[in-house]
């Protein structure tokens, strides 16, 4: 989490630290700050909160830099507060970093030992304290950044500057995400190419360990061992003009609104639709005999939806976990398994991690990943790409149903190259699947009819979500959608267990969400609806409009697009989608920077 911006300019960079972090906020806005170098000296200014409150301060106290970092804040170690804001500054060297300090405790003591004097309570300013301790031994910057590298466990992504040098900014990353960014005449480092896009598209990726110092020469590359390296420059897609809210009045409107073209570009890359076949470039599922799937939050549910699919289109064995209990367990695979990871930024922490445990035992990986230029997909054997663009608001929207779009593509592919489906059936899912985009957009159509249900669930303190099969993952998504943005508690169950324990917490006051499209499944979950409204409970029913007219009396039901099961789950993604964000309208919420939340979670 966290963002970091790094700036060797031409022309005073205040303002386009600024801009930069703008970009970056959806990693973190706990605080926000900047450090330039100005007549030699070192300056910085940073405000507790959103990125606006660090504007206003320089609104009333602007810093004249040519050279800067800058930095926002998901706080780890250290309350949010100025003091604990990025820069940390210790004599001559000012730091931001993105990640945590593993060692951080004992190198502190040594260095109050030593008589330094600390003023937060982060990790990072031993960062700071140890490059400077290195500086003031006789170092040379660069030298005394990388001996101060050596002396740190943990992960980081880091940008340094240095007291005297108006023409230096030094960084690193391990762990953590770090690019390059090459101007005319200007060098920038940032978290990711999106910080980066106002200025330059013309990109460089650091390999892990790699540290780097940029001047306005260009960039000096060294690897882990303090090898000078070449990395290869890559011109990345202009993706600046994609993430601005146009006339929607949040990022997460618009990012809903954005799912047809979501779902269509993705599917492009699986589904052609004049033969109407579809492929998995690079896997042949024929030679996999079972699927690991890991993933955190949103992305972890998607995988569950997949697995539905792959188990019973494919007949290929599937297993979905939560990352950062996969990587922890010892897990029984062997070499034949395939692990997938599911991720939109490509970056989260636990997610790479169970990769790389994947990667070491001989296990093919492969990454669902929506930022192609991340270090998942740098990482592993296979990239199946999701097209959905950036999303900032930090609630996944179009990213989930990307990734369920591509998962259905996927099963389907699975399911032919296992003899289990022959050509024609796999067209006829195929045409199924690209009937996705106009469905889900029709199913956007109807926000309106949202409004009155959301008034109610606004007022409620706990909201239960129930669905069944495909529609079960759905149900715990959108009860992670509702208390992400709107801070109800909100629980999702696999309707058949509600006698099983939630149906105690049945109430007028909890009001209950039941997903359940006119499928095989609607009369057993039609059933439970019965057991609800028996007990004095409120049910919402989003269905379709046969499954409208089968529900029992005195629930209030929001429609969706009659759709086939096969797509049902992307199709009903979205009234869940459209409720949340209501609510939260109504309740007054930051729908797109929640608290406490972060969009790409990178430390543990
Ligand atoms: C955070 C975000 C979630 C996201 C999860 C996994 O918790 O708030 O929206 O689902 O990370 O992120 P990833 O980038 O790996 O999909």
């Amino acid at each position: 989490m966290c963002g970091i911006i790094g700036i060797v300019g031409l022309a005073p960079i205040s303002a386009r630290l600024v801009e930069s972090l703008r970009r970056l906020e959806y990693r973190g806005y706990d605080s926000a700050g900047i450090a330039g170098v100005v007549d030699g000296r070192i300056e910085r200014r940073r405000a507790e909160g959103k990125l606006r409150n660090l504007e206003a301060l320089l609104v009333d106290n602007p810093m004249n830099a040519t050279v800067g970092i800058g930095h926002t804040r998901w706080a780890t170690h250290g309350a949010p507060s100025v003091r604990n804001a990025h820069p940390q500054l210790a004599g001559k060297v000012a730091v931001v970093h993105n990640g945590i300090i593993e060692n951080f405790a004992p190198l502190k003591a040594a260095l109050i030992a030593e008589g330094r004097h600390f003023e937060s309570d982060t990790d990072t300013e031993v960062v700071a304290h140890l490059i400077d301790r290195e500086l003031g031994l006789g170092l040379e910057p660069v030298a005394a950044f990388k001996a101060a590298l050596d002396q740190l466990t943990g992960a980081y992504a880091l940008a340094v500057l240095v007291q005297g040098e108006d023409a230096l900014v030094m960084g690193a990353r391990r762990g953590s995400p770090l690019v390059v960014g090459e101007g005319q005449g200007e060098m920038f480092i940032g978290t990711d190419a999106l910080g980066l896009g106002p200025f330059t598209n013309r990109i460089i990726h650091l390999d892990d360990g790699d540290y780097v110092a940029i001047d306005h020469a260009g960039a000096r590359v060294f690897d882990r061992d303090g090898i000078r390296v070449e990395r290869p420059l890559r011109i990345v897609p202009a993706a600046s003009a994609l993430v601005e809210k146009g006339n929607y009045r949040h990022f997460m409107e618009k990012e809903i609104h954005d799912q047809p073209d979501a779902c269509r570009h993705t599917l492009s890359a699986y589904v052609d639709p004049i033969t109407s076949t579809v492929s998995s470039p690079g896997v042949d599922f024929a030679a996999v005999d079972r699927l690991q799937i890991v993933a955190c939050g949103t992305a972890s549910y998607a995988g569950m939806i997949g697995r539905y699919l792959f188990e019973s289109l494919a007949g290929l064995p599937t297993e979905v976990e939560i990352a950062s209990e996969f990587r922890y367990r010892e897990p029984a695979l062997r070499p034949g398994a395939l692990a997938l990871a599911i991720s939109q930024s490509g970056e989260t922490a636990d997610t790479l991690a169970a990769l790389r445990w994947c990667k070491a035992r001989g296990i093919t990986t492969a990454a669902l990943v929506n930022s192609s230029e991340s270090t998942m997909a740098r990482e592993v054997d296979v990239v199946f790409p999701t097209h959905a663009g950036p999303e900032i608001g930090v609630a996944s929207t179009k990213a989930f149903t990307s990734q369920v779009a591509a998962l259905i593509a996927l099963a389907i592919a699975a399911a032919r190259q296992r003899g289990r489906i022959d050509a024609g059936e796999e067209a006829r899912l195929a045409t199924l699947l690209l009937e996705a985009p106009r469905l889900i957009a029709e199913a956007i159509v109807d926000e309106t009819l949202i409004g009155s249900i959301a008034q109610e669930i606004a007022k409620a303190r706990d909201v239960l979500y129930l669905g069944r099969g495909a529609m079960y993952p759905l149900a715990l998504e959108g009860a992670l959608k509702l208390k992400e943005i709107s801070y109800i508690h909100a629980e999702g169950y696999a309707a058949g267990e509600l006698k099983h324990g939630p149906i105690a917490l049945v109430d007028e006051a909890t009001p209950i969400i039941v997903i359940a499209p006119s499928d095989a499944l609607f009369d057993k979950t039609s059933s439970n609806m019965s057991e609800v409204i028996a007990r004095g409970g409120r049910v919402v029913l989003i269905t379709d409009a046969v499954g409208a007219g089968h529900a029992p009396e005195g629930v209030n039901v929001v429609l969706a697009p009659a759709c086939d099961p096969l797509i049902a789950p992307l199709v009903f993604a979205v009234p869940i989608q459209l409720i949340a964000y209501q609510v939260a309208v109504l309740k007054g919420a930051d729908v797109d920077q929640p608290r406490n939340l972060a969009k790409s979670v990178t430390v543990e």
